[in-house]
């Protein structure tokens, strides 16, 4: 219980901070739904959230046991489909699922089922990549077609009793493809009033609020 007190910094004496033990630190990233190959040449979809992107690379963070994880570490290709909100319900249908048979056990714990085939599940529509094998997820308004360049596990100590371990993984994109709709005409612009990321936070689905302002380096 804090008390006034005269010689605390006003930083000290800050009262909207208070010390939590979150179980998750998911802020708040973009849904992307990776489409990997499976070793009998069908097409697996992965919801993940953990992505980011500089220059022509995104980072994933996946973990071990995912079937993502291993056909993309396998094939060294990969799809990110970026869905809109709207297809937020889609999304949750395979949620409780993976492409992993037998299902790993700590899955199994939770409810997850296996599901050899994704888009049925879904109800999402396959689309032929064009550098990449894995399928690309048509009603997903931005795709990435990717290659993987490098994979590795975290650094530091993970705690013995977590039950898996994860994958850091680099890849390379190779082609960008966008819904004519999102795209400023004749340009490579992507439409900001237009398009809207689906994100995750803290395990709940968010859309964009209202443009909130620019940065000096917008082109547009
Ligand atoms: C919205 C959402 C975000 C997720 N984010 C991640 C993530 O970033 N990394 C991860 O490994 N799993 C994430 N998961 C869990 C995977 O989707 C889950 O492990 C799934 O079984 C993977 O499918 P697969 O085994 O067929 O690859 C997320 C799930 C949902 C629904």
């Amino acid at each position: 219980m804090l008390t006034d007190n005269a010689e605390l910094t006003p930083i000290e004496d800050d009262r909207r901070h208070i010390e939590i033990k979150p179980s998750v630190l998911y802020i708040g990233t973009p849904v992307a739904l990776i489409t990997s190959l499976n070793a009998d040449g069908t097409t697996n979809i992965s919801p993940m959230s953990s992505v980011w992107t500089l220059f022509d690379r995104a980072v994933l963070g996946l973990t071990a046991s995912s079937k993502g994880r291993e056909n993309i570490m396998r094939e060294r290709q990969l799809v990110l489909n970026f869905p809109a909100p709207d297809l937020w319900p889609k999304i949750e249908t395979l949620a409780p699922t993976t492409g992993r048979n037998p299902v790993p056990p700590h899955k199994q714990k939770i409810g997850y089922r296996f599901e050899a085939d994704k888009f049925d599940v879904s109800d999402l529509t396959p689309q032929p990549a064009e550098l990449v094998r894995p399928l690309r997820i048509a009603e997903c308004p931005i795709q990435f077609e990717a290659e993987m360049v490098a994979a590795h596990t975290p650094g530091g100590d993970w705690p013995a009793e977590r039950p898996e371990a994860f994958w850091i993984i680099e890849v390379k994109v190779l082609r960008v493809h966008a819904h004519r709709n999102i795209v400023v005409p004749d340009t490579n612009h992507i439409d900001t009033a237009q398009w809207s990321p689906l994100l995750y936070v803290f395990r709940h689905y968010f859309g964009l609020g209202p443009d909130l302002g620019r940065t000096f380096k917008a082109e547009r």
